[in-house]
């Protein structure tokens, strides 16, 4: 416990330096940097992509739509937000119009998502959608050949490709074989997983 009350001031201390950081353009048109959301912990960590309007408005990750089917896709296997899950995104800022993240705005910000990785060195990490499987995956697959396979991921955690809460808001069947079916079959290997690691 003392050694997770250490890394959350590291944590704290990444995130100061974060809310002054002026490293690449958006920091011209943000509201809130958007630094982290969930609970430290060493079990599990999501990464996004990038704050959207909402995010951006609140300066939390994942609050607009595609943030509450997370929360609901947690849940259907137990999860909650604020107990079992540290959330950030590969981005801090919001891009304008949502648009994809630029490669030098994703360098620029490597630094403070490489600090939470390190810090924290969760067992799980959860890849959300393309640009965060692109951050630290060096593959050319796409996310529905990756999604709910394991990788090693950075300090020997199981590193885990799924697909964006965003995606399946745009995908609605529930069908066998559907992006949403698919979605819960990986939430619930993700359950499997985590519970063997009590
Ligand atoms: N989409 C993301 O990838 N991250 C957020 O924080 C919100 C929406």
């Amino acid at each position: 416990m003392q050694e997770l009350e250490k890394e959350i001031e590291e944590l704290e201390n990444v995130r100061s330096k974060c809310l002054n950081c002026t490293k690449c353009g958006l920091c011209k048109t943000r509201t809130n940097i958007v630094f982290s959301g969930g609970v430290p912990n060493h079990k599990m960590m999501l990464i996004g992509e990038a704050p959207g309007y909402y995010e951006d408005m609140q300066g939390e990750p994942f609050v607009g739509k595609a943030g509450q089917l997370l929360d609901k896709i947690l849940a259907s296997v137990g999860f909650e937000r604020n107990k079992h899950i540290y959330i950030c995104n590969t981005l801090k800022c919001r891009p304008p119009e949502n648009r994809d993240p630029l490669p030098e705005e994703k360098a620029a910000c490597r630094e403070y998502l490489d600090a939470q990785i390190n810090i924290l060195k969760p067992r799980i990490i959860l890849l959300c959608g393309r640009v965060a499987v692109n951050s630290l995956m060096d593959t050319k697959l796409g996310i529905t050949k990756l999604r709910g396979r394991w990788f090693e991921g950075p300090n020997f955690s199981k590193m885990m490709p799924i697909f964006h809460p965003s995606y399946l808001l745009r995908n609605d069947s529930r069908e066998k074989g559907s992006p949403k079916w698919l979605m819960w079959q990986d939430i619930k290997e993700i359950k499997r997983v985590y519970e063997q690691m009590n």
